[in-house]
């Protein structure tokens, strides 16, 4: 803890000081869909005294506007000219990175891995390079192989570390607490029901009878379907113009506030993610989303998944039989490429 003496954008006027703890977040990606109300929702974010902003277009501007909120700290928006890259990952202890297209009707997630495995795997070098200790977030889709991708590149250059790459599911147990308060009538806010898995379809695995509320028969087919097909009702609604973004900027924000609890010495702070993780490495899936406990170096435990029912145990065999494929594919990319 220090106390914080910052500067605007600009540079031109110092602002109240204040004490807090001293974080750099970075935005790869920032000026698109899910980047703008993210770095909106990060400015808002006390515990961010530091928001660097990255985009091939747009992030300047992105900048300008969110400086503009009554909020201490600083903000700077950087495009790949002038080292920019460089400039936003210098120092920053979070990067969160949904850069990358999205979807369309019709499509899969993994559709998506030609375009965006490239992007990722460059962002994810000049993270090695520039900021090789932070804690990296990856929205950017197929999550189940982009994450493995940052993984290869991070051990390529030397500076692995699996407690610092976190594949964001958040947005699966957000749609979940919602979608199981919508029917059993209680408070979606106080929800936490466990998802676990990856983030796509089958893979995206809601282990509903840990929630006590005894769904059963067509009600939890629906329920569990709805729940692993959440981001294609989006992506219909949108009709084109893209998927979840308003939904997933709330889910990465608040995946990033308890990393930021946690590196500020809360306890207990527990958060579904994908991450490197023991629990069915021995069946081809060295990355896992499970309830994780985070601590200040990032990962600090792996929940198991405890007792789940037969329903469950299927759903968990179909997800591994996909999730293998998806973490084996962004593998190969980064081997081959
Ligand atoms: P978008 O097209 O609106 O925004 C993407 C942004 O990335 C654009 O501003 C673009 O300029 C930028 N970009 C592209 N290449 C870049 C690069 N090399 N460096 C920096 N920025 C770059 O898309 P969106 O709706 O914001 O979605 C972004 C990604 O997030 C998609 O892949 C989407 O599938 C994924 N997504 C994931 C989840 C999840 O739960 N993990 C949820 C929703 C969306
Ligand atoms: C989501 O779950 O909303 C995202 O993964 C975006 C998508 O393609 O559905």
């Amino acid at each position: 803890m220090f106390t914080l003496r910052s500067v605007s954008a600009a540079g031109k006027r110092a602002f109240s000081t204040s004490s807090v703890a001293a974080s750099k977040v970075a935005v790869l990606g920032a000026a698109g869909g899910i980047g703008q109300p993210l770095s909106l929702l990060l400015r808002l974010n006390e515990k961010v005294s530091n928001l660097a902003l990255y985009d091939i277009r747009g992030a300047p501007g992105v900048a300008a506007d969110v400086n503009h909120c009554d909020m201490n700290g600083e903000v700077a928006g950087f495009l790949p000219e002038n080292n920019g890259l460089k400039e936003t990952l210098t120092g920053a202890e979070i990067v969160v990175i949904p850069a990358g297209v999205p979807r369309k009707p019709g499509m899969t997630r993994d559709d998506l891995f030609n375009t965006n495995a490239s992007i990722v795997r460059d962002l994810a070098k000049a993270c090695a390079e520039f900021c090789p200790k932070a804690k990296i977030l990856i929205i950017a889709n197929p999550v189940n192989s982009t994450v493995p991708i940052v993984a290869e590149v991070f051990k390529k250059a030397g500076v692995y570390d699996p407690k610092k790459l976190f594949g964001v599911t958040t947005l699966d147990v957000v749609r979940a607490n919602r979608f199981v308060s919508q029917i059993q009538g209680s408070d979606a806010t106080k929800e936490k029901i466990t998802v676990v898995g990856g983030h796509s379809g089958v893979t995206i695995v809601p282990l509903l009878s840990k929630t006590g509320y005894g769904i059963s028969g067509e009600a939890r087919d629906k329920l569990v379907n709805r729940i692993q097909f959440g981001g294609d009702e989006v992506v219909k609604a949108k009709d084109g113009a893209g998927s979840a973004t308003l939904s997933m900027a709330h889910a990465g924000a608040k995946m990033t506030d308890a990393l930021l609890r946690a590196a500020a010495g809360e306890q207990g702070v527990v958060e579904p993610t994908f991450v490197q993780s023991p629990l069915f490495a021995d069946k081809g899936c060295e990355f896992f989303s499970s309830n994780v406990e985070l601590g200040p170096e990032g990962v600090k435990k792996i929940h198991e998944l405890g007792q789940i029912d037969e329903y469950e145990q299927k759903l968990i065999d179909a997800c591994l039989a996909d999730l293998q494929k998806n973490i084996a594919k962004g593998k190969k990319f980064v081997a081959e490429n």
